[in-house]
């Protein structure tokens, strides 16, 4: 078993172990003394995993009931979040009971999100089960839900309690929701360790659970030091928004549909790094992402794309922070005026 300490404002154990979900009622109550939760989870995570938990729970004299949703984007949604609410109601959950979130980003996101405004304020549990909300949501305590305005634009900085990471739940991950988090993976390397760049590109989406225990380790261990820096999101942790601006705006293009997170991230790392860096390094990370079946260029005109980028809601008052990484392993944050950054990227 290996143990990444996160010391935020509350600090926590992020536990990576293959194996750990039938033991989470053991890791959980050593966080907690309530005897009660409620289990959040998808209707494609939840008739895989829920009844593991449910009974490694009971094993350590933990009730819970579970709460399903379909799964997908569509229902990070303020309907799912009310429904979870009156769930909770209906089981009499207290302030000292506690949510768990079973499955991927959307999952984690609007539970997480539950747990900060129920009550005010309950304890959470993330057990992410895709690579992406491994190795990125689960860790740093960014929630939300979606409004007609926007992705994730109403949430709250809530830290779990405790993160259990369960590789073995990866295997059976469809290879496409695999490549997804590959797309953070890499950006990982990208942004703060050249090794794990070189690791990620040495290997493929078919041989990348030879080393998948160190690779989900080293990018949580990265996410830790960013969120340690800078948890709630004013300097340092926009590194993290590598390729993310470019690839919002594709994401939204699509209308979130048919083109997943780490698509959008793997295709706006490659085009930044082509307009603002060597071609020696924009060859390699092309490569690198091809690797993983991930796109590395898109079709839609820079004028498509451009709106969606100054209505991302990283853009401070007229601004737009972004991320240029000059060499694996280091990145850069800018800062240009919405109209500056549209000439960059239109030149
Ligand atoms: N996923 C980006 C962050 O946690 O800041």
């Amino acid at each position: 078993m290996k143990k990444i300490t996160v010391h935020t404002s509350t600090p926590y154990d992020v536990i990576i172990e293959r194996g750990s979900l039938d033991r989470s009622g053991e890791y959980i109550s050593s966080v907690t003394k309530s005897k009660k939760a409620v289990v959040v989870t998808d209707d494609i995570v939840g008739p895989l995993y829920a009844d593991r938990l449910v009974s490694s729970l009971e094993k350590s004299g933990i009730s819970a009931s579970v709460f399903v949703f379909p799964n997908g984007e569509q229902s990070k949604n303020l309907t799912v979040l009310s429904n979870i609410f009156d769930f909770l109601c209906m089981k009499n959950i207290t302030r000292s009971d506690f949510l768990i979130a079973l499955g991927g980003g959307v999952v984690g996101d609007i539970t997480g999100f539950a747990a900060a405004c129920f009550l005010r304020g309950i304890d959470f549990v993330q057990i992410p089960t895709t690579l992406l909300a491994q190795i990125d949501s689960s860790v740093g305590g960014k929630t939300a839900v979606d409004i007609k305005g926007g992705k994730n634009l109403v949430g709250a900085f809530k830290q779990p309690a405790l993160v259990i990471c369960d590789s073995d739940t990866l295997k059976t991950l469809t290879p496409q929701i695999l490549a997804d988090g590959m797309g953070e993976a890499i950006k990982y390397g990208m942004i703060k360790n050249s090794e794990l760049f070189s690791l990620i590109e040495n290997h493929c989406l078919k041989n990348i659970d030879e080393v998948m225990d160190e690779l989900v380790y080293t990018c949580i261990d990265i996410k830790r030091e960013v969120v340690e820096h800078d948890e709630f999101d004013k300097g340092e942790r926009m590194i993290l928004n590598f390729g993310h601006t470019i690839g919002h705006a594709i994401e939204g293009w699509h209308g979130y549909n048919n083109f997943t997170h780490g698509m959008g991230v793997a295709t706006g790392m490659c085009i930044m790094t082509k307009k603002f860096c060597s071609k020696e390094l924009s060859d390699r990370l092309v490569k690198c992402v091809e690797n993983y079946n991930l796109p590395t260029s898109t079709d839609i005109p820079m004028s498509e794309l451009l709106p969606f980028c100054s209505k991302d809601k990283k853009r401070e008052s007229g601004n737009i922070s972004y991320i240029v990484c000059p060499e694996t392993g280091r990145a850069e944050i800018r800062k240009a005026t919405v109209k500056e950054f549209e000439e960059l990227m239109e030149g």
